[in-house]
């Protein structure tokens, strides 16, 4: 429809600047007669005759501009409609597929980079499909048809006028592709502008503890300058920008005046030539313009095309074998299990092993950086073992469907993530609907209850950015609640008592106890006060796993446990004297 509706409008550009020719050839030559009847009886007829015979034509071109007007409007309905409509379903698209892949492609790009792709480089293929190509249609079409004409009525006329041209197409082609480099440095430069400034706020707390708010502001001051710079040096090119293509045209008008004038003095051809011809040229400048325009968007959304590509071929490498969605009763099997992660080659688990029944608890501790993050990563499926196995309920976790898995598994991670959203939405996170009665069970297992409903607007109390107006041990309850809420068969809490006292660590865990019949619950911590109440405890060092049993056997044993366990009571009893 938009190549119907492009040829159509031209149609209706062409016609009037052959009215124009035909009414001033019209005029003139009246003229002539007009003068010889001015004298007799005649010269009233003669004048009304003329006078309407130029209203009729005026009225002609007034019709067709106003049904140009009408088509281009069509055009823009129809092919910049088309590309808006496109650029949805490519941010869609991408932002779906970004958010299949796995954890593994997160490490590797940067926030900023996801950002970038799915907003200025979608944004640069729209402009080929719709801009572009509605110019580029518009100048397949125009181009043909007006030098067509224009050939058929003076060949060297044609020449003439239509010898500036290419200049200003190739000039536009290169000032344009200047205009962008330019434009992307200054995009560079912004970016790392408002990377800068996201930074120093969210960075406040640390920025004021540590007195470098002079320096922070010498540093934006820094960067900003860069940006007024480059965009300064942009004025300057678009400055020339104007000028040159004006000065062309007008190159071209002249020489179609002179070159047109020296004809109609030899009697080649009429004034009304003249006059078709400066309206065809400044018919074709647009065109011609939007050539190099056109080439150099149609080259910058390749390059964009292809850098949402790199993403949208990326694979994600998380595949359930079987798709097998069932209720998972939560007995895990960990045999032999090894894992390097694959980005940075560290070597994080070797050779571990350990099971827990359905209706067990388990407790992982470990010094830092000993690998129980990384159990949790592998049991939520985020990576897969680099060898061994993971069962759950006697079948390999890879048979299952990975998001039906994940929905079963109640997982409070380390660094807590809250929305800025109510807290009543982030409890109940996971659901897709919920009821309050839930959300306050969840809120009372995980003690926090009373805290929420202290606050004036309590479950409905908006959360700000990150969580970041409750206190440390509010969120890390929130982020628990959310777990529970979601009834899991297994429970996965990771560190996540932190930030909690010994007090509430315990009433913390013996709600759990209650709520955690039948089902599986694995608490990772520093701490031995988190471990003593569970099942069983394994203790992890450096990546490999060097005790496993009860607390008490583990006390008994006199080993690292029991060691830890010395310690960490030792450090109360100071605290409480
Ligand atoms: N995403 C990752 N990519 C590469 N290496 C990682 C990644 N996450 C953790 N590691 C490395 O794997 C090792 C184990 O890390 P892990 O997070 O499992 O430790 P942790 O026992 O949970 O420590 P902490 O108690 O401090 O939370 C560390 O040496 C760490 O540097
Ligand atoms: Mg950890």
């Amino acid at each position: 429809m938009g190549i119907l509706f492009t040829i159509i409008s031209n149609i209706f550009v062409i016609i009037p600047a052959q009215l124009v020719r035909i009414a001033i050839d019209y005029v003139v030559e009246s003229f002539a007669y007009y003068q010889v009847f001015s004298e007799g009886d005649l010269s009233v007829e003669a004048r009304s005759a003329f006078l309407k015979f130029i209203f009729i034509f005026g009225f002609l071109i007034l019709v067709m501009a106003l049904l140009r007007g009408f088509f281009l409007f069509l055009i823009r309905q129809t092919i910049i409609v088309m590309s808006r409509l496109i650029e949805f379903d490519m941010k869609n698209e991408i932002f779906d597929h970004y958010q299949k892949l796995p954890l593994s492609f997160y490490r590797r790009n940067s926030t900023g980079d996801l950002m970038a792709r799915i907003t200025e480089d979608v944004s640069r293929v729209r402009m080929y499909l719709g801009p572009a190509i509605m110019y580029g249609l518009n100048l397949v079409v125009l181009f043909p048809l007006v030098i067509g004409y224009m050939l058929s009525v003076n060949v060297e006329l044609t020449i003439y006028s239509l010898l500036p041209l290419p200049v200003l197409s190739i000039s536009i082609y290169f000032v344009n592709n200047l205009i962008n480099e330019r434009s992307e440095k200054i995009q560079r430069s912004l970016s790392g502008l408002s990377t800068f400034v996201q930074e120093a706020f969210s960075g406040i707390r640390v920025l004021k503890a540590f007195v470098r708010e002079d320096d922070s502001a010498n540093d934006f001051r820094k960067a900003s300058e860069d940006y007024k710079d480059k965009s300064i040096r942009l004025t300057l090119v678009q400055s020339l920008f104007y000028p040159l293509i004006l000065a062309l045209i007008g190159i071209s008008t002249i020489l179609t005046v002179y070159i047109g004038g020296m004809q109609v003095i030899d009697g080649t051809i009429g004034y009304g030539v003249i006059a078709e011809f400066i309206l065809y040229v400044n018919m074709l400048t647009w065109p011609v313009t939007s050539l190099g325009w056109v080439t150099s968007i149609i080259q910058r959304a390749a390059a964009s095309q292809q850098r949402i590509n790199e993403f949208l071929d990326e694979k994600n490498d998380i595949i359930s074998t079987e798709n097998l969605d069932t209720l998972i009763k939560g007995d895990i099997h960990v045999k032999n299990v090894s894992f390097v992660y694959p980005d940075s080659g560290i070597k994080a688990l070797q050779d571990v092993s350990f099971s827990i029944n359905s209706g067990e608890s388990l407790a992982i501790i470990g010094t830092t950086g000993s690998g129980k993050s990384t159990i949790a990563n592998l049991l939520m499926r985020m990576y897969d073992v680099s060898s061994g196995q993971i069962d759950i309920d006697g079948r390999n976790i890879q048979v299952y469907d990975t998001a039906s898995l994940r929905k079963q598994i109640g997982f409070v991670p380390q660094d807590v993530f809250l929305f800025s959203d109510t807290i009543a939405n982030n409890i109940g996170f996971g659901l897709d609907e919920y009821t309050l009665e839930l959300i306050e069970k969840a809120a009372k297992d995980a003690d926090v209850y009373q805290n929420i409903i202290d606050f004036p607007k309590g479950f409905e109390t908006k959360l700000g950015e990150r969580g970041i107006t409750l206190s440390g041990g509010q969120k890390q309850r929130v982020s628990i609640a959310r777990a529970i809420a979601k009834e899991p068969s297994i429970l996965l809490l990771d560190d996540c008592l932190s930030a909690v006292d010994t007090k509430t660590e315990n009433s913390i865990l013996n709600a759990l106890k209650k709520i955690m019949v039948n089902r599986t619950s694995i608490i990772i911590s520093h701490r031995v006060s988190s471990a003593k109440l569970a099942d069983k405890i394994i203790v992890l060092d450096d990546g490999k796993m060097v005790e496993q049993g009860t607390h008490d056997y583990l006390i008994d044993k006199k080993g690292v446990y029991a060691e830890l366990y010395e310690k960490q009571t030792q450090n109360n009893e100071t605290v409480e004297e």
